[in-house]
């Protein structure tokens, strides 16, 4: 499977990133930075820090947008840490980023691809939303979006709201009505596929520098949630892409609120009954998105951990 990440790397981009490089079903084509969990050039240092761990070919990174559409960047160092990624004190990468823009990467990319492209966003939806505006005509070349953000019950950023969404609104309306099949891997399922405490260990002493990567940057989180597992988070969605079959998805219409005062990011999920009236709703109610309702999180992490395992 052909895939794209696009990242705010970010403790668990990392594990997403790590994952897929480690996945022998993936191939992973091109990494795509935006401003989210940290600045983008943060991003971008992190991310090639995580290529290195995993001793990764050289994949092509681009550095993409540097602010949401509308509002100004909102970084979550409280979060992932003061450097997006834990604090851990790694060593600059040697690697570079190519010298073209996040949009033109995944634009080069889906031009190039042999096969219909997955395209995971693990962040804000800012690159994203600026290909489906800048280059409609490559959106057929995107076999799905699965994409971690939203949520149909509960938010984290805000009450309402979950962060990627809430960093940028307007990003998340415009990709979500893109019209390209997506599965939407929200706060719904998110927080279900944890590693305990004893496995973190297990990677934190492990000779591969990637599995030690992974060890170290659940320490962080562990510590700052001063809980007794960790969620894989960014990294469930991509082990949702390479099994399918332990994520149970309802297809509703979804809409991103750009007004409402506490609502603001907020994915409203339409889980009427189609057979209701619904005339009162004017504008519609979005569009189809698959939304994931339940996930088996034990067989999830479980296949983390396996994966993390392959050489
Ligand atoms: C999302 O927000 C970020 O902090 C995480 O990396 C994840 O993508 C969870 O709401
Ligand atoms: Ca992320």
């Amino acid at each position: 499977m052909q895939v794209v990440l696009d990242v705010d790397t970010g403790v668990d981009d990392a594990l997403a990133i790590l994952l897929a490089l480690r996945s022998p079903a993936m191939d992973v084509r091109a990494i795509t930075c935006v401003a989210g969990n940290a600045d983008v050039d943060q991003v971008v240092a992190n991310t090639l820090r995580v290529l290195d761990a995993a001793s990764a070919p050289d994949i092509p990174v681009a550095r993409g947008m540097t602010r949401p559409l509308v509002e100004p960047p909102r970084p979550a160092r409280h979060v992932h840490g003061e450097d997006g990624m834990g604090d851990l004190g790694l060593p600059r990468s040697q690697r570079s980023p190519v010298g073209i823009h996040a949009v033109e990467l995944l634009r080069t990319t889906l031009a190039s691809a042999t096969e219909p492209i997955t395209l995971i966003p693990l962040a804000p939806l800012t690159n994203i939303a600026v290909l489906v505006r800048t280059y409609p005509e490559l959106l057929d070349r995107i076999d799905r979006i699965v994409l971690m953000g939203g949520a149909a019950a509960v938010g984290n950023a805000t009450a309402a709201a979950e962060f990627n969404v809430w960093h940028d609104p307007e990003a998340a309306a415009i990709v979500l009505d893109s019209g390209v099949p997506t599965t939407m891997y929200g706060l719904d399922v998110f927080y279900e596929p944890v590693v305990p405490v004893a496995d973190v260990q297990a990677l934190v002493s492990a000779a591969d520098p990637a599995r030690q990567l992974a060890g170290r940057l659940m320490q962080h989180q562990l510590a700052r949630f001063g809980a007794a597992t960790v969620t894989l988070g960014d990294a469930g969605a991509v082990a949702a892409v390479l099994r399918p079959d332990l994520l149970w998805t309802a297809r509703h219409p979804v809409r991103v609120e750009l007004a409402g005062t506490w609502t603001r990011g907020r994915t409203v999920v339409d889980q009427r009954p189609r057979a209701i009236d619904l005339d009162h709703d004017e504008l519609g109610s979005g569009g189809l998105v698959d939304v994931a309702l339940r996930v088996d999180g034990p067989a999830l992490a479980a296949l983390f951990l396996e994966v993390l395992r392959t050489r």
